[in-house]
């Protein structure tokens, strides 16, 4: 299983890395626009921390503009992978992308039968977005199980899922019990999933009965 770092923040992608988990790096234009400086400026720099998959999205709708941002994007690092809003001029465009060997990511997908579109349009990756379908009281993690069960069932897709909009760590301890190939969480969620009160008190307690050494 894969962790990657769902942020464009290179302090809060760094301190993953320190912890091992950046495996790979998620962005989308929300978490860019909350950096304050140039989409390409900010992934070179990621780029440049991380050896593995870093996910960036062309903002194009329109399937000659997407392969035309998509190649310049490509060209930022070998290890950039375009992710591709889920729509059906993306899905032509990971097909033609897949031809020239540029990876792709099939991003927003809120239903197994999108994934199965994705998959068979040659996607390496599909993002399927679950504490977005929490929100509206669907169950995100019953999405990521059907995926996962329709992938395990027909070999022939050989995309790799990514669990993507992880809310709590108990999704995180959900999805990796499920075999999802890769989680991309928030600073936020690891932050969460490394608390614990008695952790807290048992650190506590031990300095205390330490005092009492001879
Ligand atoms: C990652 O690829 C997604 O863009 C991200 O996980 C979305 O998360 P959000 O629903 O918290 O915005």
């Amino acid at each position: 299983m894969d962790i990657y770092v769902d942020s464009a923040n290179l302090e809060e992608i760094k301190q993953a890395k320190e912890l091992g988990l950046a495996d790979g790096v998620t962005t989308n234009p929300t978490l860019i626009a909350k950096e304050n400086k140039s989409f390409t400026d900010i992934l070179h720099a990621i780029c440049k921390e991380i050896s593995g998959p870093v996910h960036a999205e062309p903002l194009s709708l329109e399937y000659d503009a997407i392969l035309k941002e998509s190649r310049e994007l490509s060209k930022i690092a070998p290890n950039i992978v375009i992710k591709i809003p889920m729509f059906k001029e993306g899905l032509k465009a990971v097909r033609a992308l897949k031809e020239e060997g540029i990876p792709t990511n099939v991003t927003l997908i809120f239903s197994p039968s999108q994934a199965i579109l994705a998959a068979k349009a040659g996607a390496d990756f599909v993002c399927p977005f679950l504490g977005r379908l929490d929100d509206y009281s669907h169950d995100g993690l019953a999405l990521l199980e059907a995926i996962r069960t329709i992938y395990n069932n027909n070999p022939d897709l050989e995309t790799q899922i990514i669990a993507a909009s992880i809310r709590t760590p108990n999704h995180v301890v959900e999805l990796s019990a499920m075999g999802i190939d890769i989680l991309t969480i928030p600073s936020k969620v690891i932050g969460m999933m490394e608390k614990h009160p008695l952790t807290d008190a048992g650190v506590q307690q031990f300095l205390k009965d330490a005092e009492n050494f001879k």
